[in-house]
């Protein structure tokens, strides 16, 4: 291709594509009381279909072994930012504002440092889209959990996202924090990529619940057990927009698949979105992907286990990087 010649749609598509992948692959954010992705009954068995590349917190802590520190020490608690998928794309997507968020904290006393994340425990892709197996069944692995590692890598947050101090808290409530993070891990178990409005600064049909969602709770969860953040630390979190009338329940994965066209329909949208292509075939796929949903306007959302038609509306999708106040006391 002469890159020369590339015509000013070419290049019109092009960054639509790119701001659509850019949706379509990234990880973000919410807000709000209770989601309807918390508050779930112990984290269902793992789907053994669902192999992660990289294991889950493989450097991490243990489950359910969060340090505990006197009551009266002191932590430095920290926002950590950092471009989402830059082992892929290098820094291009903070371009974007794609980020994933994270907490770091310093312990005053023993000068130790620990980094909690929640995060897919497969990748984004595959907490976004499901895998078609061979007699059709889709398989969603989206299932998220928290890690805790020691340290914290300062200067891989600090130069290419955000290391910035917001509150200190001491081991009282540190403590209650731990244990908030053991009964959350156990409770908010599925990941979701997408923002669903009924139009820019509109109506929210659907939030997200990704990395950005959980530093919120997490930074809630202090607050309330007495963290007193620095307010004049302003906070954005990327998220990933979809606007849609009202979006029509379809029904669970039993209900739909017994309707033949409904199934098919389903399948064929869900094919454009294999994770397991590779890189070439998935750009590929996802460019084609993007005009089809331009022309049909109708995506198929999973959420809360159920199957739902999103009856798209412009502009059809988004990202937004916008500032969510620390919680006050
Ligand atoms: C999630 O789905 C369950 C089962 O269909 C339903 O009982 C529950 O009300 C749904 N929650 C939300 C917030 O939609
Ligand atoms: C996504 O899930 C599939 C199916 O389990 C797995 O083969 C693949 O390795 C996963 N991808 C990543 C990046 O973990
Ligand atoms: C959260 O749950 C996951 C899955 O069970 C586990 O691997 C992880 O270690 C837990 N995190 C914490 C902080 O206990
Ligand atoms: C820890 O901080 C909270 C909130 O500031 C305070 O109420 C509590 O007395 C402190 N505990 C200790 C042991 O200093
Ligand atoms: C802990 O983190 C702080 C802040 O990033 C840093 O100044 C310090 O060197 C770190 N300590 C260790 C032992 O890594
Ligand atoms: C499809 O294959 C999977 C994995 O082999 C199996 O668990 C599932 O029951 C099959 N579904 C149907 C409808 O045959
Ligand atoms: C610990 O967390 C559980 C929920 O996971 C909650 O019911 C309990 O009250 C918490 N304990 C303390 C001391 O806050
Ligand atoms: C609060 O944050 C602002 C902006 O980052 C900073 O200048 C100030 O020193 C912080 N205050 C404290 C008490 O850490
Ligand atoms: C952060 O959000 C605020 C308000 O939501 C906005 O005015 C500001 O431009 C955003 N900053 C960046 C870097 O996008």
């Amino acid at each position: 291709m002469n890159l020369e010649r590339v015509s000013a749609s070419h290049m019109i598509a092009k960054m639509a594509m790119v701001s659509f992948l850019a949706s379509a692959v990234v990880l973000l954010l919410a807000v709000g009381d209770v989601h309807p992705f918390q508050g779930h009954v112990g984290r269902p068995q793992i789907n053994p279909y669902c192999q992660a590349v990289v294991p889950f917190c493989a450097n991490g802590r243990a489950p359910n072994t969060m340090p505990s520190f006197d009551s009266s020490d002191t932590l430095f608690v920290y926002a950590l930012k950092a471009p989402r998928w830059e082992f892929t794309f290098g820094d291009l997507l903070a371009n974007y504002h794609i980020m994933r968020d994270a907490v770091g904290f310093h312990h005053v006393q023993s000068g130790a440092n620990f980094t909690m994340e929640w995060s897919g425990l497969g990748d984004i892709f595959n907490c976004t889209f499901p895998h078609e197996l061979n007699n059709g069944t889709l398989v969603w692995c989206n299932q998220a959990a928290t890690c805790i590692s020691n340290g914290i890598d300062e200067k891989h947050w600090r130069e290419e996202g955000m290391l910035v101090k917001v509150a200190e808290i001491n081991g009282t409530i540190f403590s209650l924090f731990a244990n908030w993070t053991e009964g959350d891990n156990a409770t908010s178990v599925f990941y979701e990529t997408w923002s669903v409005w009924d139009k820019p600064g509109g109506k929210l049909w659907y939030d997200s619940f990704d990395s950005s969602s959980w530093v919120q709770r997490a930074f809630a969860a202090m607050a309330k057990y007495g963290a007193t953040f620095n307010q004049s630390v302003h906070l954005n979190y990327t998220r990933i927009n979809i606007y849609s009338g009202p979006p029509q329940r379809l029904g669970g994965a039993d209900e739909v698949f017994t309707k033949k066209r409904l199934a098919r329909e389903i399948r064929t949208f869900y094919k454009r979105f294999q994770p397991h292509q590779s890189v070439r075939e998935l750009l590929k796929s996802l460019y084609d992907a993007f005009f089809d949903i331009v022309v049909t306007k109708q995506f198929f959302l999973f959420h809360n286990e159920t199957y739902w038609l999103l009856p798209l509306e412009q502009p059809l999708f988004s990202l937004t990087y916008e500032e969510v106040p620390l919680p006050k006391s």
